[in-house]
C-alpha cells in the first residue's frame, strides 16, 4: 500500500463490512483512526454524534454506519429514517462545524431500476422502498449540511466479514441439495476491500482545505461488470468447487417467485465513469473481487499436480 500523509480520521461504523475494510485499510495505510461506534455514538441519537466528531477533532469523517436491513426497513420507517437521513445529517454538520469534509455511503437503491443502460449521478431518483427513501434523504441532509462532502453510491456489497450474499450462498450450500436464486435483478456486487482501496486514494485529493470543488459531490463506486443475484451464486458455487468446499447446482427464478418486503429494482447497473474521471479511481471486475474474497473465506485454488512431464 503507498505510503499517505497520516490523517486523523474518525469512521463511523465498527463491525459492519464496510467499517471493518476500512478500519484495517486506512490504519494500515499509516492513519490515526477514531472509530465511532455503538453505544456511545448512535446515528439514531444525533447528539452523540455530534458531542463525539466534536470532541475526537478529526480531520475528516467518514460514515460507514447505516440501518441496511432493506426488508426490516418496511417495518421500522422512523428507525431507518433516524440513522440513515437525520443521523448522516448530524454527522455531516458536525464535520462542518469543525472544518472536515465527510465521506458518505450511500446505494443503488435510490433508483427504481427501470433504465436499461448505467445509471449515472444525474439520472433521476425514485427509491421503491423505505430503505432506499432513507438513504436518499440521507444524501440530501448530508450535502446541504457540508458543502465538503463525498457521497459514494455502491452496490450489492460483499466482504469476508458480516453478513452478505457471498456468505449465505455458501451457508445454504452446505445444507440443502440445491438453491434457488432470483434472475431477474442486476447490478453489480461490490467488495468492501475494493470501497476502502477507494475512499484511500480519495483521501489525500479531499483532505487538503486547497482541495477544489469538482473533488467532492455524489460518484456512483462498484465493481466493473454486471450480473444477476443467480448468476453471481452460481459464480459462487464455481469458486467453491474449485476450493473443494461444498457446492450445489442454482435454479434461476424470477423475482415474482420470491417475494419480499421490500421491492427491489430489477436494474441497478451504475456507471462509474465520474469517479474515473475525477479521482483517476476505477474498480476490478466483480468476479476478480469475488474470488479474493473466496480466497479468504475458503483459502486459495490448489494447484493441480501435473498429469505428465509435458505439463511441467
Ligand atoms: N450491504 C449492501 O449490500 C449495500 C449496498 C449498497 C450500499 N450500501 C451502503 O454501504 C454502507 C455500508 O454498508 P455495510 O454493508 O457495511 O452495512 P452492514 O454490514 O449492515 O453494517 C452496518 C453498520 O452500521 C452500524 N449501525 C447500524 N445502525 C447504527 C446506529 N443506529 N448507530 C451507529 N451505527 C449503526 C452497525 O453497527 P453495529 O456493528 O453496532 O451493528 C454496522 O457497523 C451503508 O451506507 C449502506 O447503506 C450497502
Amino acid at each position: 500500500m503507498t505510503q499517505q500523509k497520516p490523517r486523523r480520521i474518525a469512521v463511523i461504523g465498527r463491525d459492519g463490512q464496510l467499517a471493518l475494510a476500512l478500519n484495517r485499510g486506512l490504519s494500515e495505510a499509516g492513519h490515526e483512526v477514531i472509530i465511532l461506534s455503538r453505544p456511545l455514538v448512535d446515528l439514531s441519537c444525533p447528539n452523540t454524534v455530534r458531542d463525539a466528531i466534536i470532541a475526537s477533532s478529526p480531520e475528516i469523517v467518514v460514515n460507514a454506519a447505516a440501518y441496511t436491513a432493506v426488508d426490516k426497513a418496511e417495518d421500522e420507517p422512523d428507525l431507518a429514517r433516524a440513522v440513515n437521513a437525520d443521523g448522516a445529517g448530524a454527522a455531516a454538520a458536525a464535520a462542518a462545524e469543525i472544518g472536515a469534509p465527510i465521506i458518505h455511503f450511500s446505494t443503488d437503491y435510490v433508483f427504481d431500476g427501470s433504465a436499461s443502460r448505467p445509471y449515472d449521478e444525474n439520472d433521476p431518483t425514485g427509491p421503491l422502498g423505505v430503505y432506499g427513501q432513507s438513504k436518499l434523504d440521507g444524501e440530501r441532509m448530508v450535502s446541504a449540511a457540508n458543502s465538503r462532502h463525498v457521497i459514494l453510491r455502491t452496490a450489492w456489497v460483499c466482504s469476508p466479514d458480516g453478513t452478505n450474499f457471498v456468505k449465505t450462498m455458501l451457508r445454504l450450500a452446505a445444507e440443502r441439495p440445491r438453491l434457488r436464486v432470483v434472475d431477474d435483478q442486476r447490478g453489480s456486487p461490490t467488495f468492501a476491500d475494493d470501497l476502502a482501496a477507494v475512499v484511500l486514494q480519495i483521501i489525500p485529493r479531499i483532505g487538503a482545505q486547497s482541495a477544489t470543488e469538482h473533488a467532492f459531490g455524489i460518484f456512483h463506486v462498484a465493481s466493473s461488470g454486471e450480473t444477476t443475484w443467480c448468476q453471481f451464486a452460481r459464480a459462487i458455487m464455481v469458486g467453491a468447487q474449485q476450493r473443494g468446499a461444498p457446492h450445489v447446482p442454482i435454479d434461476g427464478i424470477t423475482t415474482a417467485d420470491y417475494p419480499t418486503k421490500a421491492r427491489r429494482p430489477a436494474y441497478s447497473v451504475l456507471s462509474t465513469e465520474k469517479l474515473r474521471r475525477v479521482h483517476g479511481v476505477r474498480l476490478p471486475h466483480w468476479e476478480a473481487a469475488l474470488s479474493g474474497c473466496l480466497d479468504q473465506l475458503i483459502g486459495p485454488i490448489p494447484l493441480k499436480p501435473p498429469t505428465s512431464l509435458n505439463d511441467i
